[in-house]
């Protein structure tokens, strides 16, 4: 237990003092405790994550990028042989049992405005069916298609551990074998105030949160999740994040294509909907491969057009990834991704409330999973269609909301009833458990449009 005058000096040094100032009205734990967060914090990566921000001017610099080599969706029959031999390719290894899925879902999800895990919101257009539920649906299918387990990684960060794990438990793990889900938790740093001070959550803890999704690769280390990985003869991961109920886990193509390049970690893009869509571009920077965020560049590069006419830098990241096990050790035992530094609103403890602030008061610090792109020594880029792989649920209203995730899901559902030769006009909502079908050739082989009649809504399985 560390004591007050070790922590005092220690807070001293690095001008953080205040932050003892109600110590006295505490009650023992809660001066244990308080104690405790300020012994833990790391002042020295502190201070310098501080002077960073200060030499930056607080932002970050435009970045200078160039377009990067991307698979494009297969137009040709020759390209459309490529597909199927990676697809036989990425078959071989789900069956072999190399390929775990790891799903990153520590973020704080504040955007959505939804109390509790982001998982467990409800998303399914008819059921209700949850984040959590479909993406464990899905990796069960898949298992059982291929015939070997595909044990399902979860990142969750302090303040929804529990949560999550019990909403697990209490679903019997969606009829996953319970050795097979396994869950770490990443780190959590301190934020700052927009003067550079550390500040209280409650009257006894620091203000925290956690490390970004960058912190997958060093949280899968440390817990030992690696290791338990390579026991199980894991040499693929399936990396997704939870907001996307349209992501293909563990896509045998995807796979293929990695394997056959040789690349250490691979990423899904699509293009772009306008030069301002809200997410990251996927190109090569400093001539290493590199996913810059959009907040990072400047109108001029996004709205940047192609000899063809088309944006320069059309390839947006979904944040899908394949990587190799042995890329994520060699980078967690590195030297550490960059830090990102973003002003948010965190609420605070002013001495005698709780306060939810109305503006930015604050300076959060993350690191980026794909920061890891420029380490490694072969990259894959795989195009895929906006329509069949994305339907993110991240705000509460309007784009990439539950209403538009919704309406997504089942567009994408009438087309595979389409196909398997049902007539589908406009249909009000289409829910296809992954139990029930994968994609629309496996439903084809299951649903038999005869004397079926659609009328306005269907869920399957
Ligand atoms: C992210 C990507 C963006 C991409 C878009 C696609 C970043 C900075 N940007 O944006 O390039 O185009 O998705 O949808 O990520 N998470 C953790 N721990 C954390 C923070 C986040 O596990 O500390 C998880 C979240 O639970 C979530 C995922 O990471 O599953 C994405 O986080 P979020 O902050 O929602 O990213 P976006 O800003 O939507």
């Amino acid at each position: 237990m560390p004591d007050y005058n070790t922590v005092l000096t220690l807070l001293q040094k690095h001008g953080q003092e205040h932050i003892l100032a109600g110590y006295d009205n505490l009650s023992a734990n809660e001066r244990d405790q308080l104690l405790e967060d300020c012994a833990r914090v790391d002042f020295g990566w502190l201070d310098a994550r501080w002077a960073e921000m200060q030499a930056s001017g607080g932002s970050a610099a435009d970045a200078e990028i160039e377009v990067a080599p991307v698979v494009e969706l297969p137009k040709t029959e020759a390209e459309k042989a490529r597909y199927d031999e990676a697809r036989a390719i990425g078959e071989e290894q789900l069956r072999a049992g190399r390929v775990a899925a790891f799903l990153v879902a520590g973020g704080q999800g504040t955007r959505l405005g939804f109390s509790g895990p982001k998982g467990c919101f409800p998303v399914g257009p008819i059921s209700g069916r949850t984040l959590f539920k479909w993406h464990a649906e899905q990796i069960l299918a898949r298992s059982r298609r291929y015939g070997a387990p595909i044990p399902f990684y979860l990142m969750t960060s302090r303040d929804n551990d529990a949560d999550t794990r019990r909403f697990f438990a209490d679903n019997n793990y969606f009829g996953l074998p319970e050795g097979d889900v396994v869950f770490f938790q990443q780190e959590m740093v301190p934020c700052l105030d927009l003067n550079g001070k550390l500040m209280l959550a409650t009257p006894s803890t620091l203000a925290m949160n956690p490390n970004g999704h960058g912190g997958a690769l060093s949280g899968l280390h440390r817990s030992g999740a690696i290791d338990d990985m390579r026991r199980r003869g894991i040499e693929y991961i399936s990396y997704f994040q939870v907001d996307n109920p349209l992501v293909t886990i563990c896509d045998p193509v995807f796979i293929g294509l990695h394997v056959q390049a040789g690349s250490e970690m691979s990423s899904k893009v699509l293009e772009k909907n306008s030069p301002a869509e809200r997410i990251g571009v996927v190109c090569s920077q400093n001539g290493r491969p590199a996913v810059v965020e959009y907040i990072d560049l400047d109108e001029a590069t996004q709205k940047a057009l192609g000899a063809d006419g088309r944006l320069k830098f059309w390839a947006g990241s979904i944040a899908i990834h394949i990587i190799n096990t042995t890329f994520v050790e060699r980078v967690a035992g590195g030297a550490g991704l960059p830090w990102h530094q973003s002003r948010k609103k965190v609420a605070y403890f002013d001495g005698e409330k709780v306060v939810k602030p109305g503006s930015e008061n604050a300076i959060k610090f993350e690191t980026f999973v794909f920061d890891a792109l420029p380490f490694a020594e072969k990259t894959l880029n795989m195009e895929v269609q906006r329509e069949h792989e994305f339907a993110p649920v991240k705000n509460a209203e309007g784009v990439d909301s539950v209403a538009t995730s919704r309406e997504l899901l089942t567009k994408y559902f009438a087309e595979w009833l389409r196909e398997a030769g049902i007539t589908v006009s406009t249909p009000e909502a289409i829910e296809i458990s992954p139990l029930y079908s994968l994609d629309a050739g496996e439903l084809r082989t299951k649903f038999k449009p005869e004397g079926f009649t659609f009328e306005r809504s269907i869920v399957l399985g």
